[in-house]
């Protein structure tokens, strides 16, 4: 093993941008679909496996989609989360702050409580079992409509202890942030913290992530990348200490680049850039792959290494108490 692999893997790390959805691995779909007497066009794991493949966001969310229509019951929104928490726990993974997109579940007749309360077990459950902490994040479907959005924050308020913040995925094409601008007015006034995805290389990216900051007022940009192309946008993001929670290998799907000089520029330049995985079942890379291929692609540092895993911690929406004890476990590590 490469000795940056080794430093990666035993490195404390925090996870802030990784949808629960993303995470059905073709083992768990093919048992799934079998529980739950589902169709699905495939006869083994190994077909499943194979289904797995795209080339763009596009063709990514057509079977990212199409992957849920095994999930229906309480049971499996608990299997599915449990899963990615004992991996994330292998990978030294000690604090996650996972996405879930409850409109593709209730839009499929699976109620909201389902969802969220398989969720939350398996969340209380991998704490007291791996001690690894999380929260979760609700993510609205940016090509739905506002008002499917609104009627979804409206169903969390029930379970509001139970989720931390909202964010916005799925396809930006046509779906600009200040399409969500009431509704993420309204998820700040119920005290949801709030971020929203400005994938890499969209129309009008850069319009976008100003959007995002100025008029819905998020604390974190998922992705972000194009940032770069903006000095004064660069700077405000600076000056208000606003985190990028940035995917390679889903880069890698979208752009053909890993983005390792964007991600060492952000790191240059102190911008509080964090490494992800996005959706790592259907990427084939979990956080500590992403790590590993960037690291030793952009021939980073272990003071390169160390600050992303700081910056995960320092980005993320835990108590500062918390805060404080993960961000000495990593100087612990890295001394
Ligand atoms: N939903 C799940 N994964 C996503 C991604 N990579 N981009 C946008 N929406 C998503
Ligand atoms: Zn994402």
């Amino acid at each position: 093993m490469s000795e940056t692999r080794a430093f990666i893997e035993d490195l404390p790390k925090a996870e802030l941008h990784l949808h629960l959805e993303g995470t059905l691995e073709p083992d768990l779909k093919f048992k799934l679909s079998d529980r739950n007497g589902i169709d699905i066009p495939y006869s083994s794991v190994e077909e499943v496996k194979a289904s797995y493949v795209f080339h763009d966001l596009t063709s990514f969310l057509v079977g990212y989609y199409d992957g849920m229509s095994v999930l229906i019951e309480e049971q499996d929104f608990y299997d599915l989360a449990m899963a990615y928490f004992r991996k994330a726990h292998s990978q030294n993974i000690v604090y996650a702050e996972p996405f879930f997109d409850p409109q593709a579940h209730t839009s499929r007749g699976v109620p909201f409580e389902a969802v969220v309360t398989g969720i939350h077990r398996a969340q209380v459950d991998a704490e007291a079992e791996l001690g690894i902490k999380t929260n979760l994040i609700m993510c609205f479907l940016r090509d739905m409509s506002a008002e499917s959005a609104m009627e979804t924050l409206e169903a969390s308020l029930p379970f509001r202890n139970w989720i931390i913040g909202v964010g916005l995925d799925s396809d930006e094409r046509g779906n600009p942030p200040m399409k969500f601008k009431d509704v993420f007015a309204r998820a700040r006034e119920e005290g949801y913290h709030l971020t929203m995805h400005c994938d890499v290389n969209q129309e009008n990216s850069v319009g976008h992530i100003w959007d995002a900051i100025n008029e819905i007022g998020v604390e974190r940009i998922d992705h972000g990348i194009n940032s770069l192309e903006d000095e004064a946008l660069i700077a405000e993001i600076k000056r208000r200490d606003l985190a990028l929670t940035v995917c390679p290998v889903s880069n890698r799907y979208v752009t053909g680049s890993l983005t390792v000089d964007e991600i060492a520029s952000m790191l240059d330049k102190g911008m509080r850039v964090l490494i992800n995985s996005d959706d790592p079942a259907y990427m084939q890379a979990y956080l500590n792959e992403n790590l590993v291929e960037l690291a030793e692609d952009g021939n980073f540092t272990r003071e390169q290494i160390t600050q992303l895993a700081r910056n995960s911690f320092l980005a993320s929406w835990t108590s500062e108490e918390d805060k404080g004890e993960y961000l000495a476990m990593v100087e612990d590590y890295s001394a």
